[in-house]
């Protein structure tokens, strides 16, 4: 995979998926359940090893992406995440006043270092593991993606608190996003460090944004990461998904500095071609046709390997798998894109 970010085109596109260690797998259930909560999954080197593993193992993707989550860095930073089942996370949500705070007690690496610490351990623990060929990829959320649930405190479906946050309190939210960039940036290069050949970075809730807010709140302070991992490891390969940036995918590897880009399942294929011009493109098959199968799936398979074919590809969904998912589709899937 490391080929396609290096800008080469290949026959046949490297492929992993997006939440491949997931609940669709009864081996990940059965871990889930064995860990407790699902951060102590998260932070269990053993576990988190083993079930960044398992799609491995079972589907022999050509990356294995950490197991974690992106609110271990607002969770680090002091501001207690817990997951509710059937709930998504929960947070106590941050007030205006408390932001002063954050920053100035976030201001080094050392003060999420003791927290973080598993999850490089496991890095190194899975770097270790994965067949050399197997490219490891590590992670963290964009901080506007991290800030809408720090601000809500839960999934919405609009990120309505976080946007009207933003336009209320606009110095302040500022300095959030720069504080949680930059720990970020520390987080990746540690993920570097300890074994990752690759990182992404995820801007889940891109798509919910008016045009400026999304230069200021989505192109700025991911630029900010990849400057910053650059300025530590400047060869560094950093993937960029913006989910839902609709025509701001335009311009946006150009501006943030990404090594390649993540298109959800909205983006028109043709204009996938154009920005493939640019940049190595990852993506974008709708997740329901997963769960659907069929020549559903093997169609869809298809129009984006076509489409997508003549550039540098790697093949991925357009947004995580879900649980229902059958184990058998994913095995359809592979046979399809691999002939
Ligand atoms: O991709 C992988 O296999 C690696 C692991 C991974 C998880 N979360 C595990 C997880 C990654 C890369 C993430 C990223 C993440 N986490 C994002 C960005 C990607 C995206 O999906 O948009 C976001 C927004 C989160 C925050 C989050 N974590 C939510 C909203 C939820 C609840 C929704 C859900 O799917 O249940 C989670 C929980 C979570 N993170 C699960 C997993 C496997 C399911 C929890 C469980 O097993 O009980």
């Amino acid at each position: 995979m490391i080929g396609v970010l290096d800008g080469q085109r290949y026959e046949i596109p490297p492929v992993w998926i997006m939440r491949q260690a997931g609940r669709y797998l009864p081996e990940y259930r059965k871990c889930r359940k064995k860990a407790g909560s699902f951060l102590d999954l998260c932070y269990t080197p053993e576990y988190a090893i083993e079930v960044t593993l398992q799609p491995i193992r079972r589907f022999g993707f050509d990356a294995s992406i950490l197991f974690s989550d992106i609110l271990v860095i607002p969770d680090a930073m002091g501001r207690k995440v817990r997951f509710e089942e059937g709930r998504g996370p929960v947070l106590e949500p941050i007030g205006v006043e408390e932001i002063e705070g954050l920053v100035s007690g976030n201001r080094e690496w050392g003060a999420l270092e003791e927290r973080l610490q598993p999850v490089l351990e496991a890095v190194g623990g899975i770097r270790a593991a994965l067949p050399e060929e197997t490219t490891l990829l590590g992670f963290c959320g964009a901080p506007w993606t991290v800030a809408t649930y720090m601000i809500a405190g839960h999934s919405t479906s609009d990120q309505a608190p976080a946007r009207l946050f933003a336009h209320r309190h606009e110095k302040a939210f500022e300095a959030m996003l720069n504080a949680l960039a930059d720990r970020s940036a520390d987080y990746l290069v540690h993920q570097l460090q300890a074994g990752a050949d690759a990182v992404q970075i995820f801007d889940s809730w891109a798509g919910v944004l008016d045009p400026g807010s999304f230069e200021e709140y989505c192109v700025r302070p991911v630029k900010r990461i990849v400057d910053s991992v650059r300025e530590r490891i400047p060869k560094a390969r950093i993937i960029a998904f913006p989910k839902g940036a609709g025509l701001n995918y335009e311009g946006y590897a150009a501006k943030t500095g990404a090594t390649a880009i993540g298109l959800d399942w909205t983006v028109p294929l043709d204009f996938a071609q154009s920005l493939q011009k640019e940049v190595p493109v990852q993506g974008n098959l709708d997740p329901t046709l997963l769960v659907a199968g069929g020549r559903a799936l093997d169609e869809g398979v298809d129009r984006v390997c076509n489409a997508l074919s003549g550039g540098p590809h790697i093949f991925n969904l357009g947004h995580g798998i879900t649980p229902d998912t059958p184990v058998a589709h994913v095995e359809q899937m592979l046979a399809r894109i691999r002939g």
